[in-house]
């Protein structure tokens, strides 16, 4: 068993090594900067603009398109990546339906990635293909301000206009990055006052205590942990990509045998780093419920959450069934999304009605206006920025 968990062991240490290289040669290798058309103004004092990625498996190509439209701005930047167990054709269509969106074929601002086999995102190699996703989306355009990772099972729950609108205000240096060094605090937090299943916690989180007393390394820094789900400045991914410091190289390379590292690795970054941990705000903005007794993932939410969803004040809710009613739900009350059509915003000026779209033309793409969901989603920004003002909740 020994020999065959240490081979085990480097074939991963091989991945990540080669994902790494990947990462530093696609951002040193940087030439062909593709931007905006001159429509789209960004940086201060123009609305924020965000980074996404768009991740999803073998027979998620739908669920990717339709998470696309219902977060579609101009000012933005997609990267879509159909993992290695997706097919070509599968990738192939995915392309033939951004082209049929006539905004997304004049912004030219979604990519596909084309080469997955290289990287799956599962397991541990989760986290080498977000940083794999953040450095292509430096590569295209690096002016966004903010990037978040999505899966095929999420979906918004307010607009991009009142996401632009709410982080007008917010610093652009700041991370939202749900954190702890105390590496029991799910328990309590998540599972509590639902009786906890030992087996399951143990066999979850044991696994970041063995890491660590396997190795010495972790005298050299601390370890945090926290929901994988993070909204991160695009300074803080240049630190962990570009890299002028060892730290996030060191802990790629440690937290490399670590079962869900995507729940530790920028937690375990930026609160060990002097200059970025001040930038660190405790919260994830995702809207998830989970199961009794707790399972690996959150439980799927239907149309008997969605009142409670809409009221949480988050962003983002996970996770959803291929098409659930309660996503048409949000598509119709919040979004006012008709189906194969981007989620209207300020920015389209054509005739709204069931039979055309109103994004299909547009007029000044650098204002955002708030609509009615804004207002809850402001008060939890509202409450997480006093927390951080505090300091009390940070990087402890
Ligand atoms: C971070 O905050 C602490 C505590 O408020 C302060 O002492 C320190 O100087 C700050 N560091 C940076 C780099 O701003
Ligand atoms: C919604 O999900 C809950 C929990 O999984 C389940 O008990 C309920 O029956 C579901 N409701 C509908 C309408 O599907």
């Amino acid at each position: 068993m020994g020999a065959e968990k240490k081979w085990f062991f480097s074939i991963l240490s091989l991945t990540f090594l080669s994902v790494l290289l990947l990462v530093f040669h696609s951002i040193s290798t940087s030439s062909s900067h593709r931007p905006f058309p001159s429509l789209v103004q960004l940086g201060v004092p123009y609305p924020p603009a965000f980074g996404y990625y768009i991740f999803g498996g073998n027979g998620d190509k739908d669920r990717v398109f339709r998470l696309l439209l219902a977060i579609y701005h101009p000012r933005n930047r997609y990267v879509l990546h159909l993992g290695a167990d997706a097919t070509d054709g599968e990738r192939h269509s995915l392309v033939v339906a951004l082209k049929s969106v006539p905004a997304i074929r004049s912004f030219a601002n979604v990519d596909v990635i084309g080469n997955p086999d290289r990287l799956s995102y599962m397991g541990s190699s989760f986290t080498a293909a977000t940083l794999h996703a953040a450095a292509v989306l430096m590569k295209i355009d690096p002016r966004w301000d903010w990037f978040i990772a999505l899966s095929a099972l999420d979906y918004p729950l307010i607009t991009q206009d009142d996401l632009s609108h709410v982080f007008s205000s917010v610093r652009r240096d700041l991370n939202f990055i749900d954190h702890t060094s105390d590496l029991g605090w799910k328990v309590y937090h998540r599972f509590q006052p639902i009786v906890v299943d030992p087996a399951l916690y143990l066999a979850r989180k044991t696994k970041i205590f063995l890491a660590s007393q396997r190795r010495s390394m972790p005298d050299a820094f601390k370890i945090f942990t926290g929901s994988p789900w993070v909204v991160l400045s695009r300074s803080f991914l240049e630190f962990c990509i570009v890299g002028w410091d060892n730290l996030p190289r060191t802990l790629l390379m440690y937290f490399n045998n670590v079962m869900l590292s995507e729940e530790s690795y920028f937690q375990s970054v930026i609160c060990n780093s002097p200059e970025f941990k001040n930038s660190t705000v405790n919260g994830d903005l995702r809207y998830m419920i989970w199961d009794n007794p707790p399972k690996m993932e959150p439980h799927f939410l239907n149309i008997s959450d969605y009142d409670q969803m809409v009221q949480s004040g988050a962003a983002f809710a996970r996770m959803f069934k291929e098409n659930d009613p309660v996503l048409d739900m949000v598509d119709e009350k919040i979004l006012k999304r008709e189906r194969k059509q981007v989620a209207p915003g300020a920015w389209c000026t054509g005739w709204k009605s069931w039979w055309s779209d109103p994004c299909s033309q547009w007029g000044d793409v650098n204002v955002v206006k708030a609509g009615p969901q804004v207002k809850k989603f402001s008060e939890t920004i509202t409450n997480l920025l006093d927390d951080w003002n505090s300091h009390s909740n940070q990087c402890t």
